[in-house]
């Protein structure tokens, strides 16, 4: 794990909600799909804690590396963000957390379902990528709320994904949740499938009770409230079930997430 200064190369505003953020480190990463860093801009002085955010794209250099972020403008942190300038200094911490584990990944007679709600499309880039290398069949159902928030569409479109689309108000798309077409997919074609998720709880909870339903293999990679984003503050725990008594246990998503197997996963507060 690395705890350094990184600097900002580019950060570029994708219409008023969205950007991406390119930072060069001087040493050189290797972290799996999935996988997080936690970024605070060195000048800022609120919010106090950094904000989780999923390694977008990762370029090894020949001394160090860079690495892409791409983020919703929500609040306090990710307004820091936008701020942001060429040379700018950002703490960052990272790679944390599990991420895709490979043995979890398709193998050659089988496909790859990526499931994306808005910006959780940050959280699947690397997987495509990483699928593409291994020729691997995928295919991309994206759901958001406009055409707008379909956000990272073009660099999964570069890797000859398929991508289904699912807007609130129809602007692309169908107008639907994206877990709409996803069951309406399995239900026809869905032989040899895995599915990974990324995106709001609620779809991945139904992400989770179609993948059920159909038999599939599904991992989901879980957003939590982080303080400390390395295990220590137990501010991000998730309801996991286990053989022993309770039948469940409390996993920080920090840690032991964030991605888990769907059918552990215990969906309480959706
Ligand atoms: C493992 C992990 C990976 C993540 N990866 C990314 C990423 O790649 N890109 C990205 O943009 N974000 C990502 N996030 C979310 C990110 O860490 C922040 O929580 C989020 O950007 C809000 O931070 P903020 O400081 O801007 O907003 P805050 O000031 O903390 O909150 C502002 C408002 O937004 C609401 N809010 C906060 N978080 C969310 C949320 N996730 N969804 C909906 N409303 C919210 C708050 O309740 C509040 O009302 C990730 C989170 C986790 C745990
Ligand atoms: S954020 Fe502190 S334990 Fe997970």
């Amino acid at each position: 794990m690395l705890e350094t200064i990184s600097f900002v190369e580019e950060n570029h505003l994708l219409g008023p909600s969205y950007g991406l953020l390119r930072l060069k480190l001087d040493q050189s990463l290797y972290c799996l799909p999935g996988q997080f860093v936690m970024v605070r801009p060195q000048k800022a002085i609120e919010p106090l804690l950094r904000r989780a955010m999923a390694v977008y794209r990762l370029e090894r250099r020949e001394e160090g590396a860079s690495i892409e972020l791409l983020y919703q403008i929500l609040g306090r942190g990710t307004e820091q963000l936008a701020l942001l300038r060429p040379g700018d200094g950002v703490h960052l911490l990272g790679p944390l957390g599990n991420g895709f584990l490979p043995e979890t990944w398709p193998v050659t007679d089988q496909r790859a379902i990526l499931v994306a709600g808005g910006i959780g499309s940050a959280g699947l880039l690397l997987l495509a990528e990483r699928f593409a290398e291994r020729s691997i069949e995928t295919i991309l159902f994206f759901g958001a709320r406009t055409a707008k928030d379909l956000v990272g569409l073009e660099d999964f479109q570069r890797l000859r994904v398929e991508i289904i689309r699912a807007t609130d108000d129809g602007s692309s798309g169908a107008r639907a949740f994206v877990t709409g077409p996803l069951e309406s997919y399995l239900a026809q074609d869905g032989e040899r499938a895995r599915i990974y998720a990324c995106g709001p709880e609620p779809m991945m909870k139904r992400v989770a009770e179609i993948a059920r339903r159909y038999c599939k293999p599904c991992y989901v990679s879980l957003e939590a409230r982080m303080a400390c984003g390395f295990g220590v503050c137990i501010g991000c725990v998730a309801k996991i079930s286990c053989d022993a008594e309770p039948g469940y246990s409390y996993k920080r998503v920090c840690v032991e997430g964030p991605v888990f197997a769907a059918e552990e996963v215990i969906w309480e507060n959706v």
